[in-house]
């Protein structure tokens, strides 16, 4: 008797104090979203869009701030902040949850998915669905995939078979399998925050880097990489994230509300991403970028080469999860 008393007024507790942090007092929730790219990029507009359907939807009760470009936050604290509720909203890269899930590595395995199409249907799946509670014991909570594009390889020389990155520095993620893809390779890997790869690419500190279309062609890295290699090898997509304490703190009329809008923009995100990727792909060749595309033989071999990676991660991703992903492919193997 006493034990559940106790749970009740524990409960209680926890959603007043829930409530008061979602409320900020009076007047309109704020809702902070910080991220790391510019506006005209995939997630970028995404958050434009958040920020327009939101406001529409609930005038005066929700208003929402967007820091871009890591104006605000960036790679080295954006994920702390969220837990201290100094931002609300952020849509990291898969790549960067490592600290708080290893499952989430498998969107980084090189050559797992063919293509866009194939992680879209990971995620849509049971295991992918599953994977956006994988951090609900750090406090983060995932609310949705959102879709940038497949990566593409880029340095001061042409890759065209893996023993070309051999010897090269790449810029990376925080994330080990990335870290494993290019020592496999012969290559080293840098962790650098996405703010500082140009500096470090037009520098030298870095000779390679691997980005989706729309990152490279924002951020201008063709400019300071000269070959660029249409490998498609991996996806950086991003999981929309808040803090529990936040989210569920949002008067119940208000966050249903805000998840239907969440459910709108991502359909839109996910639409447009691809297409938006390939326009970029256009004005870096435009630009006169060397862009070569593997054929898949090429492509067959750089997959090969990665077996090992994929080996490496088996146990710590989780066999269950990489089963999962590999059924989404269609193209037939041997
Ligand atoms: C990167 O660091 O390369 C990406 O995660 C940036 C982003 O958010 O697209």
């Amino acid at each position: 008797m006493f034990k559940s008393i106790l749970a009740i007024a524990t409960s209680a507790l926890v959603l007043a104090s829930a409530g008061a942090y979602a409320n900020q007092e009076s007047g309109p929730i704020v809702i902070k979203f910080s991220h790391v790219v510019a506006d005209d990029t995939p997630k970028g507009q995404g958050a434009i869009l958040f920020k327009k359907l939101a406001e529409e939807r609930l005038p005066g009760k929700v208003k929402v701030e967007i820091y871009p470009n890591s104006t605000l936050y960036g790679d080295a604290n954006e994920l702390e902040a969220l837990s201290n509720n100094e931002v609300q909203l952020l849509a990291p890269s898969l790549a960067k949850f490592e600290k708080y899930t290893k499952q989430l590595q498998v969107f980084d395995l090189p050559f797992l998915f063919d293509d866009l199409e194939a992680v879209n249907r990971f995620q849509k799946r049971a295991k992918g669905r599953q994977l956006l509670r994988s951090m609900e014991d750090h406090n983060i909570v995932g609310l949705a995939y959102w879709h940038n594009g497949m990566k593409q390889l880029s340095a001061t020389k042409p890759l065209l078979v893996p023993a070309d990155a051999g010897g090269l520095i790449f810029r990376i993620q925080p994330s080990s399998v990335l870290e494993a893809q290019f020592s496999q390779l012969g290559a080293t890997a840098m962790v650098l925050p996405f703010a500082e790869v140009f500096d470090a690419l037009k520098s030298g500190k870095v000779q390679g880097a691997e980005n989706p279309w729309s990152n490279i062609y924002s951020k201008k890295l063709h400019t300071v990489q000269p070959y660029i290699t249409e490998t498609n090898h991996g996806a950086l997509d991003y999981m929309l994230v808040s803090n529990p304490r936040f989210w569920y703190g949002i008067p119940h009329h208000i966050r249903v509300e805000l998840e239907g809008v969440i459910d709108e923009v991502t359909y839109e995100v996910n639409r447009q991403a691809e297409a938006a990727n390939q326009a970029d792909r256009k004005r870096i060749e435009a630009a006169g970028s060397t862009i070569t595309t593997l054929t898949d033989e090429q492509r067959d071999a750089w997959r090969q080469a990665m077996q090992p990676v994929w080996q490496q991660f088996e146990s710590v991703i989780g066999e269950d999860v990489i089963k999962a992903a590999q059924t989404v492919n269609r193209k037939k193997r041997d």
